[in-house]
């Protein structure tokens, strides 16, 4: 019930982090995987895919640009089935919030937030047709919190977790299933310069149950579920995967 073989899955932002992870993990349940990317540097991610024995395609494309993007991805969609969609590619800008430049701002929600919409738009509409499908935010433990001098992120991963919501409601009986990971903390370049300041770094791991910071590996095995025929009634669910934080 967990595997992914005959699906075509598209992940977003798989050169590096929890994307890339993702893509492969789903591989190695059996998916081929349209691979996509802020630019055309995806050879190791397609090396992995491919070693897993699976097909993989490449779509690059630059999320920021969400005027665009909902006909570049009905041209994408035209060339694919996506049987699976992991909306995975997301930015942070760090900054105290009486300073969080409105340009900050715009940016995260453009990448966070309305090209994820707009990518489950395209990508929902012909699952709806076919009356199956999954769908994969990827949500944030500030979903749920507040954060420090993340005011755009935490707004826009706040609405992630809606948008799941209101999705899965709306599409739950036509055979679609929407739902998120909300990731803890997570050793990735979106996380560099927490652990990079000593004081932060050690508070962040002192406070997470499991005593470690995840891995981009630890996220794998939740989106195969989520990928899989085994989660076909789990419907607007954010499942974290965070060794515990919110349980704290
Ligand atoms: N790390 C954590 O602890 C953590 C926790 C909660 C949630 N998350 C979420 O997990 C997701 C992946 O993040 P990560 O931690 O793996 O960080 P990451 O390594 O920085 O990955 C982010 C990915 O998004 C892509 N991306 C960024 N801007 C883009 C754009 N304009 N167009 C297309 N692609 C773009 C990046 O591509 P390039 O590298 O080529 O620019 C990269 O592949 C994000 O949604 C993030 O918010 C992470």
């Amino acid at each position: 019930m967990f595997s992914l073989e005959g699906r075509t899955a598209l992940v977003t932002g798989t050169r590096t982090g929890i994307g890339r992870a993702i893509a492969v993990g789903l591989a190695r349940a059996g998916a081929d995987v349209v691979l996509h990317g802020h630019r055309d540097d995806l050879d190791e991610v397609e090396a992995e895919v491919r070693k897993a024995g699976r097909e993989a395609w490449r779509w690059v494309y630059d999320l920021s640009d969400v005027t665009r993007l909902p006909g570049a991805a009905e041209e994408l969609l035209g060339r694919h089935r996506v049987d699976i969609l992991v909306n995975n590619a997301g930015i942070i800008r760090r900054a105290p919030a009486a300073r969080h430049s409105y340009a900050d701002w715009r940016a995260v929600l453009d990448v966070d937030l309305d090209a994820v919409f707009l990518l489950s738009q395209a990508a929902g509409r012909p699952m709806l047709r076919r009356g199956s499908g999954k769908i994969i935010m990827i949500a944030s433990m500030l979903s749920f919190q507040g954060g420090v001098n993340v005011a755009g992120y935490t707004v826009a991963k706040h609405a992630v977790a809606g948008l799941t919501r209101s999705l899965a409601c709306e599409w739950a009986a036509r055979g679609v299933q929407v739902n998120a990971i909300a990731p803890g903390y997570i050793a990735t370049d979106n996380t560099a310069p927490l652990r990079d300041d000593p004081g932060r770094e050690s508070a962040i791991r002192d406070r997470i149950p499991a005593g470690r910071w995840g891995t981009p590996g630890d996220l794998a095995g939740a989106a195969v579920f989520l990928a899989s025929p085994a989660s076909d009634y789990v419907n607007g669910h954010v499942l974290a995967v965070d060794g515990g934080w919110l349980a704290r």
